[in-house]
C-alpha cells in the first residue's frame, strides 16, 4: 500500500489540502448547503454559489467560525467528502497533517484532531503544526534557524500576528478582523452615504477589485438595492471612499501588531527589524494595508507572492522534507 499523507489548512472561508500522492494542492470554499434541514444538497465551491441566493429551505453556513471549528458535525462531512473526492472515490488509510491556530484553547485545538480522527477518512497518524510555522515555511523561510520572524496572516474572520524563532512560537495573538470585516466596512458604508443595500459578494468584489482599479483610475460599479425606492440599481463609487471606509479596521490590525512588537524580547525584535514583517493570507493584499502597516509600525512589510495558500504550501514541506517533520507533534491523548 502506498503512504499517502494529506496536509489540511482548515480557514474560516477557505479550505486547503495538500495530497503527497500526486503532490497536489487543492483549495474549496469551506461550506455547506443543507437542503430541508438534513439533506446534503453541495458543498464547497458549489454551496458558496447558492450564498445569499438560495430560497428559505436551503442553509448555507461556514462550519468554522474566527478561526474553530464551530459546528463539528457539518465540518466533519466536509472533511471526508472532499478527501473522498481527492481519493477516487472513498478515503484510503493516509497520515495527516492539519495547521491549528496558536491563540485559542487547548480544547478548541484538540478539535481539529478529533474532527480527522472521527471523520470517517481512514486517518492513522494525525498530527498538527502551528499555522504561523507552516505560514513561514511556505514563505521560504528556515523556520528551525531563523531567529526572531513575525508572520502577520489576514484571513476571512480573523487576523493572527505570531512571532516565532528556531521553530517555536515564542508570542501569538488572534484577533478577529479580517476580510469579512472589510466587506462589512464597505457595505455598511455605502449603505450610509449612497442608501444602497449591497450583498457580502458584492462587497467582497469591490474590495477585490480595489487595486485594479485604483491602478487604472476607474470607479467601483456596484448593483444593490435602493433604500428609498426599494428597486435594484447600478451605482458608481470612487476608490478612496471604499479605501477610507476600512481605514478604522486596518487601524486596528496595526494597533495589535504594535502590541505584540512592544512583547517581544529586544533580540527577537533586531532580527524583526531588519528582515521586516511578513504579511500573508488571502485578506493581506487588499489595497494598501502593506504600506499602511510599514508606515505605522517604522518597519518594513514583506509581501507574499500566493498568501491565501503559505500555510498549505508549508505543511506539503513539514510532509516532504526531513528536516521539518519534527515541527508536526501529536495531540492525542491530550484532554
Ligand atoms: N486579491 C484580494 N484582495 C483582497 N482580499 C482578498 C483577495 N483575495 C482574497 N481576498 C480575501 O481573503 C479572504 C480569505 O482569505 P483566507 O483564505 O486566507 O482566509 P481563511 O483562511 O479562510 O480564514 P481565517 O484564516 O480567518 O480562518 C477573504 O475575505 C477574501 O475576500
Ligand atoms: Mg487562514
Amino acid at each position: 500500500m502506498i503512504n499517502n499523507t494529506f496536509g489540511i489548512d482548515i480557514g474560516t472561508s477557505n479550505i486547503r489540502i495538500y495530497n503527497q500522492a500526486d503532490n497536489s494542492f487543492f483549495m474549496e470554499k469551506n461550506m455547506i448547503a443543507i437542503e430541508n434541514k438534513n439533506t446534503l444538497l453541495a458543498y464547497g465551491d458549489s454551496a458558496y454559489d447558492m450564498f445569499e441566493k438560495a430560497p428559505g429551505n436551503i442553509h448555507t453556513s461556514f462550519p468554522v467560525t474566527n478561526g474553530v471549528i464551530a459546528d463539528i458535525n457539518n465540518m466533519e462531512t466536509l472533511v471526508k467528502r472532499f478527501i473522498s473526492d481527492l481519493s477516487g472515490g472513498s478515503p484510503k488509510p493516509a497520515d495527516y497533517v492539519i495547521s491549528v491556530p496558536t491563540d485559542v484553547t487547548e480544547v478548541e485545538k484538540r478539535a481539529f484532531y478529533d474532527l480527522i480522527k472521527d471523520a470517517g477518512v481512514k486517518a492513522r497518524k494525525i498530527l498538527v503544526v502551528e499555522k504561523a510555522v507552516a505560514d513561514g515555511l511556505g514563505l521560504g523561510i528556515d523556520v528551525k534557524n531563523s531567529r526572531g520572524v513575525m508572520v502577520v496572516n489576514v484571513g476571512y474572520a480573523t487576523t493572527e500576528i505570531s512571532i516565532f524563532s528556531l521553530g517555536g512560537i515564542v508570542l501569538s495573538k488572534l484577533i478577529k478582523i479580517g476580510g469579512f470585516a472589510f466587506d462589512n466596512d464597505i457595505a455598511n458604508a455605502i449603505r450610509k452615504e449612497y442608501n444602497l443595500i449591497i450583498g457580502k459578494k458584492s462587497a467582497e468584489r469591490i474590495k477585490i477589485n480595489l487595486t485594479e482599479l485604483e491602478k487604472s483610475g476607474d470607479s467601483a460599479l456596484c448593483f444593490g438595492r435602493d433604500i428609498v425606492t426599494g428597486l435594484p440599481i447600478e451605482q458608481s463609487i470612487p476608490t478612496d471612499f471604499i479605501d477610507n471606509c476600512m481605514t478604522d479596521s486596518f487601524a486596528h490590525i496595526i494597533d495589535n501588531i504594535k502590541v505584540i512588537l512592544e512583547r517581544t524580547p529586544p533580540e527577537l525584535g533586531a532580527d524583526i527589524y531588519r528582515h521586516g514583517i511578513y504579511l500573508t493570507g488571502g485578506a493581506s493584499q487588499v489595497s494598501n494595508l502593506g504600506a499602511l502597516i510599514a508606515k505605522g509600525t517604522g518597519i518594513k512589510v514583506n509581501m507574499c507572492e500566493d498568501p491565501i495558500n503559505s500555510v498549505v504550501l508549508g505543511l506539503s514541506k513539514v510532509i516532504n522534507e526531513d528536516k521539518y517533520r519534527k515541527l508536526a507533534y501529536t495531540i492525542e491523548g491530550k484532554k
